[in-house]
Order: C-alpha cells, then structure tokens, then sequence
C-alpha cells in the first residue's frame, strides 16, 4: 500500500512524493549467487523487479524513474554476462513494443546506445515512436552510460558550438551544460537510490544527482519491492532539502 500517493489531476502531496527516482539495480549476481544459480537468473530476477517497480512507480504518480542498467565499465564483464543482458534488454523491448501504448509509458534510453547491438537500436528506435504517443511515467533506462562520458560529451557539443560561432563561451551555464547533456530535459532525481549493500554512486548521474537525496539500502534488487520503495520515499519526505541554504 503507497504510503504517499500522488493525486495525478491536482499534484496533491507533491511535497513529499518525489517526482524523479533514480535507481542503481545492484546486487543482481549476489542474489543469484545466494541461490546457487548463475549470474543471469539475477539478471533475469532484476529485470522482472524493474518492471514491477515501473509499474508501481506509475500507479502511485512518480513521474520519472530512471534506472542504470547498462554502464560503460560493464563491457568488461565475462562475455555470456554481457549478452546475457543485452538479451533481458531485447526481451524488454520487443514486450515494450507491444504493451507501452496499453500501459500509457514513455520509454527513454540514455547513453551511448550507438554501441549496442543493431537490432538493439532498431527496437529502441520503434520503442521510442510508440514512446511519444503517451503521456504518462517516463521511464528512462541508462545503458552503456557513464555520467562522466555524459558531461564530457557535453563539453565537446558545447565546445563545437564555440568553434562554429553558434554561442560565445560566456553563454555557457548550468542551465545549457544540462540541456546537453543525455538526460536534456529531464528534473534532476530529487531521490537516488542504490540497493545491494554498497554506498557509492559508480559513475551515474554525477552532474544530475548533485542534490539529490541518497538512500543505500541492503537489499539485494531482485528483491527490492514496492514496500521497499515506499520504506525509500518515507525515508526521503523526513529529509529537509535546503540546496546549499540554511
Ligand atoms: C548490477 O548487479 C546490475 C547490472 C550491472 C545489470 C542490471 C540489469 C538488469 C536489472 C536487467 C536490465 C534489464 C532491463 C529490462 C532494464 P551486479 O550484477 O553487479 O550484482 P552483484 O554486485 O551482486 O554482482
């Protein structure tokens, strides 16, 4: 049961809802690990637990969740691990595919999706066509992301821009670094949230999570359920965010 639900038409207890949760899924190996299964069962375990959460994300009025699925550093992982996810990520889109209309979501991917596989990006790519007749969460799904890859990237657009003339180097704030990076558009995450017993944020959303309230929880992904995330939210409303003020 939501301890903070959103009345979506009036925004009511927007105060304590936060309306962008950022997750980091770890722990799937662990879990698995705990079973005496391979790797991927937790892969496949934490796949199904994101899209429980999304949905309950939806239902209880967060706008944006944002989840870290794929870094740049995880190319590095035993061969089978890496298609392994690639898999679950096909799998989730070709489903997506057919059921985003139904549920009313707007998929995003960030990252530097140019280096996955081909069919990869073709379903990202019809994905996001159906993505844009929705209207409701937007569920944005980081693979072969780096938030150090995000911010110099966007240095590199910015510094192209200097160098055709388009804007002076005055012009540059936080406001235009944002709009260039991946995540364009998007409130940054008021809530961060890292499951499997580590507290470090591992190179996501560094620029976007610089005053976000981070929770470290000790569960393992797969089984971090929607009362866990009601634990997180209620964590998050006894917070006072003050941005550097008193
Ligand atoms: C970290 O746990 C998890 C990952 C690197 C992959 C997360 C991917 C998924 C949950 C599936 C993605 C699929 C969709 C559809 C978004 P870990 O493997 O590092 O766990 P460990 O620390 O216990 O080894």
């Amino acid at each position: 049961m939501a301890l903070f639900r959103r009345n979506k038409k009036n925004g009511t207890a927007a105060a304590v809802m936060p309306r962008h949760i950022a997750i980091i899924m770890d722990g799937n190996g662990r879990w698995a690990k705990k079973r005496g299964l391979p790797r991927s069962f937790g892969h496949s375990a934490g796949a199904e637990t994101f899209r429980t959460i999304s949905r309950y994300c939806d239902s209880i009025g967060v706008e944006q969740l944002t989840v870290f699925a794929f870094s740049t550093e995880n190319w590095k992982r035993p061969q089978d691990e890496v298609e392994g996810i690639m898999d679950l990520l096909r799998k989730y889109l070709r489903d997506s595919c057919a059921q985003l209309a139904e549920e009313n979501v707007r998929l995003r991917f960030l990252g530097d999706t140019d280096r996955l596989p081909r069919d990869i990006q073709e379903l990202i790519g019809k994905n996001r066509v159906i993505s844009d007749a929705c209207t409701g969460i937007i569920v944005n799904v980081c693979v072969n992301y780096g938030g150090r890859l995000d911010i110099v990237r966007a240095a590199q657009k910015l510094a192209q821009k200097v160098k055709n003339g388009e804007i002076q180097p005055e012009e540059i704030d936080e406001e235009l670094f944002s709009e260039s990076l991946w995540t364009r558009g998007l409130p940054d995450p008021e809530l961060l949230i890292r499951t499997g017993a580590e507290s470090r944020i591992s190179n996501f959303l560094l620029w976007q999570s610089a005053y976000s309230e981070l929770y470290f929880t000790d569960t393992l992904f797969p089984d971090f359920t929607p009362e866990k995330l009601d634990e997180a939210i209620s964590w998050f409303a006894g917070r006072k965010r003050r941005f550097g003020g008193v």
